[in-house]
C-alpha cells in the first residue's frame, strides 16, 4: 500500500512481519525487517529501489494498482543486493527499457545476478538527474557502505536522503517514523544493525559521513531501505553514527563461555562476581553462548570495553561454538577493545592459550595470561577467578 512520505515522495515498500534471519541464517531478526522502496511523482517519475525477491510479484501489482508501470520513467538502484533488487526482474518484465540509474559496482552485482543487460546508466557522487518541478536527484556513492556498489540519492526541494541501508534497523514496523515508535527498540535494533553490518567499515563510514556533511546538504528526511523513515531529527542518527564509528565503547564488560560439565561457567560466575566487586559501576553480563543469540552477543561486544571469553579444552583446543563466536568478532574489525581469557581443563589445557591467539588475531588488547583450572572449580578455585575478574576490571 502506498503511503505518501512527502509532497510527491511516498512508500512503497514491504514490511516483513515475520522475518527471524537475514543474510541466509547469519543475522537474526528478532522484530521482523521492512524492505523501503519509495515512489516520486514530480514531472518525472521515478522508483527507488524494489523489495526482497520473495515479495517481487506482491510489489509489482500494488505498484501497478498506484501507477501505470510504463510511467515509470527512472529506476534509481542504490544497492544491488536482493532484500532491495529482489523485484526488479518481475518489474522489468513489465518495462524492459526503463533506465535503472546505479553506480558500476551495480551494474556488475545485478548483470551477476540476474544475468540481464537492462538499460543501466552508472552513476557517480555528484551526478544529478533532473526530475523536473524544478527538483533533481544527487547521487553520492557509498562504497563499502556495506558492498562496493552501494549508494545514496539525495532529493533536492523535498530536502530527502535516500540513504538505502545506512542508518537502517531491521525492524517491522507499520508506523513508518522514527518519532511513531518504542525508542528503545528502534535504537536497539539500530546499534545491532551497526554493529553486525557496518563495524568493519567503521574506518570508511567516519570518512564518508564527514564528506557528506561538508557537501552542506539541508536534510529533512532520511529514507532508508530498512525500517523507518527518519523524520524528526534525522539528524540524531547521522550523530549516533559519527560515534559508533569512533571505536565506540561504553562502560562494560560481557563475559561470554560455553561449557561442557559446567566448570567453565562456575568460573565464568566467580569471574563476573570478581569484577563486580572491583568496580560497583561497570555494566555487566554473563552470557552462554550456546544458549544466546549471536548478533546480539556481537552487539554486546561492540558496546563493551571488555570481554572476557571462556571455553573448556577439548581436543587440545576450543568448542566449536567459541571458535565460530571469535571468527565472526575477527570479521568485525573492532579495536581498543580489551579482551581475556579462561576455561576449565582435565588433562591437556590448551583452550587459554588458543583463545589468547585467537582474541589477539581479532584486534583485542589481552588481559594478563588468562585463567585456568584443571578439574571442576573448588572453592580455592573459585577465589582465584574472583581475583582474575578483580584484575580484569582494573586493567
Ligand atoms: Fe539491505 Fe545490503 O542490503
Amino acid at each position: 500500500m502506498k503511503k505518501q512520505i512527502k509532497n510527491n515522495v511516498s512508500w512503497v515498500g514491504k514490511v516483513d512481519w515475520e522475518l527471524q534471519r537475514f543474510h541466509g541464517d547469519e543475522y537474526s531478526t528478532h522484530k521482523g525487517s521492512t524492505y523501503n522502496s519509495y515512489l516520486i511523482q514530480e514531472e518525472k517519475t521515478v522508483l527507488i529501489d524494489t523489495v526482497w525477491a520473495p515479495f517481487a510479484d506482491e510489489f509489482v501489482q500494488n505498484l501497478a494498482s498506484e501507477i501505470p508501470l510504463e510511467k515509470i520513467d527512472f529506476i534509481i538502484a542504490n544497492h544491488g543486493e536482493v532484500d532491495h533488487s529482489g523485484a526488479l526482474p518481475a518489474l522489468m518484465e513489465h518495462i524492459p527499457a526503463t533506465p535503472i540509474y546505479c553506480t558500476a559496482n551495480a551494474v556488475t552485482s545485478l548483470k551477476g545476478q540476474y544475468h540481464k543487460d537492462w538499460n543501466f546508466k552508472v552513476v557517480k557522487t555528484g551526478d544529478t538527474l533532473d526530475i523536473g518541478n524544478g527538483k533533481s536527484l544527487v547521487f553520492v556513492e557509498m562504497k563499502m557502505l556495506h558492498w562496493p556498489d552501494s549508494m545514496a540519492t539525495y532529493m533536492t526541494g523535498d530536502n530527502i536522503l535516500f540513504s538505502n541501508d545506512a542508518f537502517g534497523q531491521h525492524y517491522a514496523t507499520d508506523r513508518l517514523y522514527n518519532d511513531l515508535v518504542d525508542q528503545c527498540d528502534l535504537f536497539s535494533e539500530a546499534v545491532k544493525y551497526y554493529a553486525n553490518i557496518l563495524t568493519p567499515f567503521s574506518g570508511i563510514l567516519a570518512k564518508k559521513l564527514e564528506e557528506v556533511l561538508a557537501l552542506n546538504l539541508s536534510i529533512d528526511i532520511i529514507a532508508t531501505s530498512h525500517g523507518v523513515i527518519w523524520r524528526d531529527n534525522p539528524l540524531q542518527i547521522v550523530q549516533k553514527y559519527a560515534q559508533w564509528a569512533a571505536n565506540y565503547k561504553e562502560n562494560k564488560i560481557t563475559v561470554i563461555y560455553d561449557t561442557m560439565w559446567n566448570g567453565t561457567k562456575t568460573l565464568a560466575e566467580s569471574i563476573a562476581d570478581g569484577i563486580r566487586s572491583a568496580d560497583p559501576e561497570v555494566a555487566l553480563s554473563v552470557h552462554n553462548l550456546a544458549k544466546s543469540d549471536e548478533n546480539d552477543l556481537i552487539t554486546g561486544v561492540f558496546t563493551s570495553k571488555t570481554v572476557v571469553i571462556g571455553s573448556p579444552t577439548v581436543s587440545n583446543s576450543i568448542l566449536h561454538s567459541i571458535a565460530g563466536f571469535l571468527h565472526l568478532a575477527k570479521e568485525m574489525k573492532f579495536k581498543e577493545k580489551k579482551a581475556a581469557a579462561f576455561g576449565c581443563y582435565g588433562w591437556s589445557g590448551e583452550s587459554v592459550k588458543v583463545l589468547n591467539g585467537l582474541l589477539s588475531e581479532a584486534g583485542f588488547e589481552i588481559i594478563g595470561e588468562g585463567f585456568r583450572n584443571q578439574w571442576n572449580p573448588d572453592e580455592s578455585a573459585r577465589a582465584r577467578a574472583f581475583e582474575f575478574g578483580k584484575q580484569i576490571a582494573r586493567a
